[in-house]
């Protein structure tokens, strides 16, 4: 399987890429590539697995916080690198024995939820560009087949986000809200949250 990788001048010059490109972030040379990992398989009948899902992703993004983490991964000076992607949209390709309401070929993306009751709370996955992912059944959605894999890619953290934030401010029809730094994408969710709520908002 692929996956996306970042790192700095000491680690690329010995890594096998695909593909490879080069930035310059807040003066520093992040050097990025694709990598071929082993790929990952789940055996159905394995009982450690049975609440497991292999997923194939067919799409992946990058949130806020990797450039930070990226940029200590590229300044590192031991070197070695970080793969990246938070969120995915992708299908699925077996479900444990215990998983009944997931099939091969469904569309799923990541569950970011943040409960503290759940035995997985957060991100999915950190790794959201290897192509293969071993998830548990609690941390995936499904989401419509009218709804292309780039654009569930990076849907969930956001959707998730703005609606935990609403829900809290417990805004109530004809509210005015005035949402500061507009442009973010974080804002942008919430806006669209909030205008479905019935509330005014202000940038
Ligand atoms: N569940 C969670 O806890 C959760 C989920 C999502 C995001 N977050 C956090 O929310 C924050 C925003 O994430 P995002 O995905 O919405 O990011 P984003 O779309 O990249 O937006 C970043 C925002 O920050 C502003 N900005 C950047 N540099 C600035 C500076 N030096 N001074 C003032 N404003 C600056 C940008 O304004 P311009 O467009 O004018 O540059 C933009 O409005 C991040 O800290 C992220 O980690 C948390």
């Amino acid at each position: 399987m692929r996956a996306l990788i970042a790192m700095g001048e000491r680690t690329a010059s010995h890594v096998q890429a695909l593909e490879a490109c080069h930035a310059v972030l807040h003066g520093t040379g992040v050097h990025f590539a694709l990598v071929q990992r082993p790929d990952i398989d789940l055996e159905p009948a394995d009982p450690a697995h049975a609440h497991d899902v292999l997923v194939r992703v067919h799409g992946f993004s990058c949130n806020y916080r990797e450039k930070g983490r990226l940029l200590q991964a590229a300044r590192r000076e031991g070197g070695g690198y970080l793969v990246l992607g938070s969120e995915f949209a992708g299908t699925v390709v077996k479900v444990g024995a215990a998983v009944a309401d997931l099939r091969p070929g469904d569309r799923v993306f990541g569950n970011g939820a943040v409960d503290a009751t759940d035995a997985h709370p957060g991100l999915s996955t950190q790794r959201a560009s290897q192509e293969l992912q071993v998830l548990p059944r609690a941390k995936l959605m499904r989401f419509p087949a009218t709804m292309p894999f780039a654009t569930a890619a990076a849907f969930s953290v956001g959707a998730q986000t703005a609606y935990a934030l609403v829900r809290r401010l417990r805004a109530a029809r004809g509210d005015q809200i005035a949402v500061t730094a507009a442009s973010s994408n974080t804002s942008l969710f919430a806006i669209a949250a909030l205008v479905a709520r019935g509330t005014t908002c202000t940038r």
